[in-house]
């Protein structure tokens, strides 16, 4: 795996290092108000994950013209990315600020890209980061978050760290509380699958407004859910919070099954994390998981069963990997430490 650090090289004088960790929604967003926009058709809650992580390198090219025929140049992973899924960010950023330079941006995961681990999160969250700053500018996390939400809604959370609220509608997320409020909550990641999802997230999500019988009604349930997380969250209850998380994911998820064509992004390893939970709630292991746009289970958990979830997840055999994460900051500026 990737540790976000190799062939880098010491930054340039003007080069800025900016990193931020994936938003894991416990409340998910799936739809736009408006096809093209991205203002999240449902509110979504969410823990930004510490332990893994985006690092992105920008540089500003100054003084050209907002005119000029030079382009914003963006690469994931060592792969030069599509222009276009960059323009509104880039544009955005460029308006918000009241700038004109174009950028040259790198970024690298930690952990798989495109998978379903959130990497479009904290991939516009560090590139809003590093952008600005590279440009002689000092937003405030409010404005990032406005930037990061014109790349991927989700972006708009990982610009904050520990626990964040993006309402339905809202232009800009913003943080309920730090990583401190909850230090023993841990987050297993199962890796089942380390390719890019065959269905990008943007696409399957306009295809289940468009076409699932069931979208309203996810739309009405998920605004619905919101107020018991939050008050799961506050209390710091964790099978209140894990029980309205897997409420949450699994209406996503049949809202997308109704889509035309049904899209399943669940892959037999998924499935059998998803019992095991079930297997580690009936025996006393406090284990929820949620899913995302990909084949990967997110296990919420207490610092104390972290173990047992690792061991479990692991006896299923099948190559699955493990991650821990915890509630993490949110933007942090220069290299990783090593
Ligand atoms: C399932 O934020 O990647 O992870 O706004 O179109 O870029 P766009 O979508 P994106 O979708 C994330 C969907 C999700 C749920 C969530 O993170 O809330």
């Amino acid at each position: 795996m990737s540790t976000g650090n190799e062939s880098r090289g010491a930054p340039s004088n003007d080069e800025v290092i900016c990193r931020a960790g994936p938003s894991l929604a416990l409340i998910k967003y799936w739809g736009k108000e408006v096809k093209g926009d991205n203002l999240p058709a449902t509110p979504s809650l969410a823990v930004t994950l510490g332990g893994v992580y985006t690092e992105t390198h920008a540089t500003a090219v100054p003084g050209v013209p907002a005119s000029a025929e030079i382009r914003d140049v963006m690469s994931v992973d060592g792969i030069v990315q599509d222009p276009a899924r960059y323009a509104m960010f880039f544009d955005t950023l460029r308006h918000t600020l009241g700038i004109a330079p174009r950028f040259r941006a790198s970024s690298v995961n930690s952990f798989p890209t495109s998978a379903g681990l959130a990497s479009s999160s904290s991939g516009f969250a560090a590139l809003a980061g590093a952008c600005a700053r590279a440009a002689g500018c000092e937003p405030s996390a409010m404005d990032l978050s406005a930037i990061a939400r014109a790349g991927s809604a989700s972006a708009a959370r990982s610009v904050y760290g520990g626990f964040v609220l993006l309402p339905a509608g809202a232009r800009r997320a913003r943080q309920l509380c730090g990583p401190e409020h909850w230090p023993d909550l841990r987050i297993v990641v199962a890796v089942t699958h380390r390719s890019a999802k065959p269905v990008p997230s943007r696409r399957a999500m306009e295809e289940t407004r468009a076409s699932s019988p069931y979208y309203f009604s996810w739309i009405k349930e998920s605004a619905e859910l919101l107020p018991e997380a939050l008050r799961a969250l506050e209390a710091k209850d964790l099978e209140l919070l894990g029980e309205t998380a897997r409420r949450s994911y699994s209406l996503m998820h049949g809202a997308i099954l109704g889509a035309q064509p049904p899209l399943l992004y669940w892959l037999p390893a998924t499935v059998a994390v998803i019992h095991a939970c079930a297997s580690m709630r009936a025996a006393g292991i406090g284990a929820w998981e949620t899913i995302d746009a990909g084949p990967q289970v997110k296990i919420l958990c207490l610092l104390k069963d972290v173990e047992a979830v690792v061991a479990r997840v692991g006896s299923l055999g099948g190559g699955i990997q493990t991650l821990v994460c915890y509630p993490g900051p949110g933007l942090q500026y220069g290299p990783a430490p090593q």
